[in-house]
């Protein structure tokens, strides 16, 4: 028999054994300063083209004023408890009718993480008669729901509704014979490469197919659809997705999450979902803090407007000096190049140190091997002066990446 961490210790995991390389600077980097469009990194100031911030609420000064307000009345502590036993208040209840009331459904719940949120609201869906069919590249919350489920499941390709159909013919023997339901799980939007889920398609299916849709809106919710509603009203088909989640961690600029659907269903998941039956409730100044940043997407189609005119002046000016965006539909900007992971560090340190440009970075085992992700997260804060820049810087790597600069850089580290 072996000591349990004898393992641990030796096998750090395939991110983990990068740790010695990677650490403090390709990963858990610390970015400094006030979240805007320009940090500080490793003493330098920097463009930031990683943070989620997508409508520049994180630091408005009128969010800023709400979410002190309400932690000095409140602390961080109130309410204690779960929402069930004691942790319930008028500001949760008020930010689950306006969060519904925003995306078009009967009722909602919220949760404090959205990671945990859909673990345990997949879990808390399904049982072991029924059977969910869901995209291979979604989330890994989505994945570790999936885990939890005791019945059958079924992957189809990405965003590929003619693999789905199959999938759907055969969850429904399985399900008819089990007489189970079908769960079909699917993004509003991809957050690796920014294409938007084929909701319209999928929906489509269920002229032929018995299922219910949850689809994860993490990125859609207030960048995508009529007043930011989400993808569901950018494909018009807000009606089909049964179940609707959307995170605070990105648009809104906070923590928390919240499930969407009919009120059934909601008072379903209310005394069913285990992550919040068992832990403690959202706190009040994030909540407080929620129902201010909504009000705000509500009332100021001007953030919206203004992410999207420097997502186009990106996305085009990227596109026009040749750059591959792959498929991206949305604000999410992958650019794609080719070259090994040693490559890809000592160019994103160039791109760090001497550009002043700072983005996440995408390699083997996440992608194939040989290939690059530099993924770019505009936000209302940018300027068309941080985009001029960060293009030409790009236009500076990929020659140096184009010309071996790097592959040498690396070998030289290697020695
Ligand atoms: C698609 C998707 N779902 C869920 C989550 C998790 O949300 P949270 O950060 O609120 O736990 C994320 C955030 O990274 C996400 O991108």
């Amino acid at each position: 028999m072996k000591d349990l961490f004898e393992r641990i210790i030796k096998d750090k995991g395939p991110l983990g054994k990068w740790a010695k390389q990677a650490e403090g600077y390709y990963v858990f980097p610390k970015l400094e300063g006030p979240i805007s469009n320009r940090m500080h990194f490793n003493g330098k100031k920097v463009i930031t083209w990683s943070i989620n911030d997508y409508l520049g609420l994180a630091n408005h000064p009128e969010v800023l004023k709400v979410d002190g307000e309400a932690a000095a009345e409140h602390g961080m502590a109130y309410p204690m408890g779960a929402r069930m036993m004691s942790g319930h208040t008028k500001y949760h209840e008020q930010l689950e009718r306006e969060c519904a009331e925003f995306v078009d459904k009967e009722a909602a719940y919220l949760v404090n993480f959205g990671y945990q949120g859909i673990v345990s609201a997949v879990d808390a869906l399904v049982s072991k008669n029924d059977v969910i069919v869901y995209d291979m590249d979604t989330h890994a919350c989505i994945i570790d729901g999936v885990r939890l489920h005791a019945g059958k499941r079924f992957v189809y390709k990405h965003n590929d509704v003619e693999s789905l159909e199959k999938n759907l013919q055969r969850a429904t023997k399985m399900a008819t014979e089990n007489n189970g339901g079908i769960l079909v799980i699917s993004e509003g939007v991809f957050g690796m490469r920014g294409e938007q889920g084929r909701l319209k398609e999928i929906a489509a299916l269920k002229e032929k197919y018995n299922f219910r849709l949850l689809v994860d809106d993490a990125h859609g919710f207030g960048t995508l659809g009529e007043g930011g509603r989400g993808t569901g009203f950018e494909q018009g088909v807000q009606d089909d997705i049964d179940v609707y989640f959307a995170t605070f961690a990105k648009s809104m600029a906070g923590i928390g999450a919240f499930f969407a659907a009919d009120k059934d269903i909601i008072q379903y998941l209310q005394y069913n979902m285990r992550s919040q039956m068992f832990a403690k409730s959202l706190p009040m100044a994030m909540v407080k803090g929620a129902l201010k940043r909504l009000d705000m997407i509500r009332t100021m189609p001007e953030l919206k407007d203004k992410l999207w005119e420097n997502v186009n002046a990106l996305q085009s000016g990227l596109r026009e000096a040749g750059f591959d965006l792959g498929t991206t539909q949305t604000c999410i900007t992958p650019v794609f190049l080719k070259g090994d992971i040693p490559e890809a560090m000592a160019m994103v340190n160039d791109l760090r140190e001497n550009y002043g440009v700072f983005c996440s970075i995408v390699v083997y085992p996440v992608i194939p091997k040989g290939l690059i992700i530099l993924r770019l997260i505009p936000t209302a804060t940018h300027t068309l002066q941080d985009v001029e820049e960060t293009i030409e810087a790009f236009s500076g790597i990929r020659s140096k990446l184009e010309g071996g600069v790097y592959k040498r850089i690396a070998a030289a580290m290697v020695q």
